[in-house]
């Protein structure tokens, strides 16, 4: 670090971080939002649902080639930096996974599963109805050491929208890690008290995702005058007194917690609408977002092991070695960004950042 912590300016220089949790979609889409993630950050865990869904290991690796494509093809100022961005692959998973395409998928570098609950999020028609059907691949990821990364959500339209995080952990994950006990589970972006209680309490096969918007705003933020589709997400933000817990968790220094954005772009229109889509365009200015939150509660110094180490080394994967800087500085985030014929509104669009990306 350059200075100490309560002197202004101030600048904080880390190991490059890693993303791991971020929608990158494909197409047009995929081209216009992947450099924002691979100028930030040297690795991301690159989720499956796409359409169709990425269920097999052909389809992963083909969605990689077209990232990588995506990334040459980029002509983002600093080149050099996003083409040496890493994606790490993901497989979706079904009812019907086969062990035997965990173990392809495994050999092929592919480096976890996502499980969405049937009906959880966008795209998730494929989703699991029933995760006893799931077993079978289970018993194979707990083999092969692969992370089985969850959206912890139960869909049961009686329970409440609010409560559901809470009921999953209940009802399904706590049946999961009996029955599973050395398979790694990554909780996904989590937004509850539970939740981070849960995950803090386990043991070391059990960590948690923890996105930048859910350490920033609490629910009231989806109806400050008005309601404010760009702040509507899965699992949906929660009340303070859930944010002051997701914030202690991160900057607790506990190793079980690790960077996830979730950045999810959807073309504004179709947020905008009267059965908006869900998902917070983060990528373009994530670590400024997770800097400001760090730093809301003097935590600057446990920003780089929750960016940069504990998800490496929960994955089983080295550190990166190369450095960014963040300075504590004023600067504007742009009203829209390009999306093709759409536009994609970032979080905080058109409002003032606390942090800036220097390098
Ligand atoms: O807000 C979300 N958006 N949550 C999810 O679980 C999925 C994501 C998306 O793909 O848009
Ligand atoms: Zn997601």
């Amino acid at each position: 670090m350059s200075a100490s912590l309560d002197q202004k300016p101030f600048e904080i220089t880390i190991t490059r971080p890693d993303d791991w949790h971020v929608h990158l979609r494909d197409g047009e889409a995929l081209e216009r939002v992947v450099a924002h993630t691979a100028f930030q950050f040297g690795r991301a865990v690159v989720m499956p649902n796409l359409k169709p869904p990425v269920t097999t290991t052909e389809q992963a690796l083909a969605y990689k080639g077209r990232i990588l494509s995506a990334l040459a093809a980029s002509n983002h100022p600093d080149q050099n930096k996003v083409s040496s961005f890493e994606p790490l692959m993901t497989l979706y998973l079904t009812d019907t996974t086969a062990p035997q395409e965990l173990e392809r998928a495994h050999a092929a570098g592919v480096v976890a599963v996502k499980l969405y609950p049937f009906g959880a999020t966008t795209n998730s028609d494929s989703g699991v109805t029933d995760i006893r059907k799931t077993y079978p691949a289970l018993e194979a990821l707990q083999r092969l050491g692969m992370p089985l990364l969850i959206h912890a959500e139960v869909t049961d339209p009686s329970v409440d929208l609010f409560d559901r995080e809470a009921v999953f952990i209940d009802k399904h994950l706590v049946a999961i890690r009996k029955d599973f006990p050395e398979l790694k589970i990554v909780i996904e972006h989590i937004t509850t008290l539970e939740a981070a209680q849960y995950v803090q309490d386990g043991d070391s096969h059990l960590a948690a995702t923890i996105t930048a918007h859910h350490l920033l705003y609490n629910r009231n933020a989806i109806f400050t005058g008005g309601i404010r589709p760009h702040y509507y997400c899965l699992p949906v933000l929660k009340r303070e007194t859930h944010r002051l817990a997701l914030v202690k968790a991160a900057t607790s220094g506990s190793s079980k917690f690790f960077l996830g954005t979730d950045s999810a772009p959807h073309a504004a229109h179709l947020k905008e609408h009267a059965s908006g889509c869900a998902g917070c365009y983060t990528a373009f200015s994530a670590m400024e977002l997770y800097a400001e939150a760090f730093d809301a509660v003097g935590a600057m110094d446990k920003l780089e092991a929750f960016a940069s180490f504990n998800g490496a080394d929960f994955y089983g994967l080295p550190r990166n070695v190369g450095k960014i800087t963040l300075r504590r500085e004023s600067c504007q985030m742009p009203e829209s960004l390009a999306f093709g014929n759409a536009k994609l509104i970032p979080l905080r669009a058109g409002e003032s950042l606390q942090w800036r990306f220097v390098v």
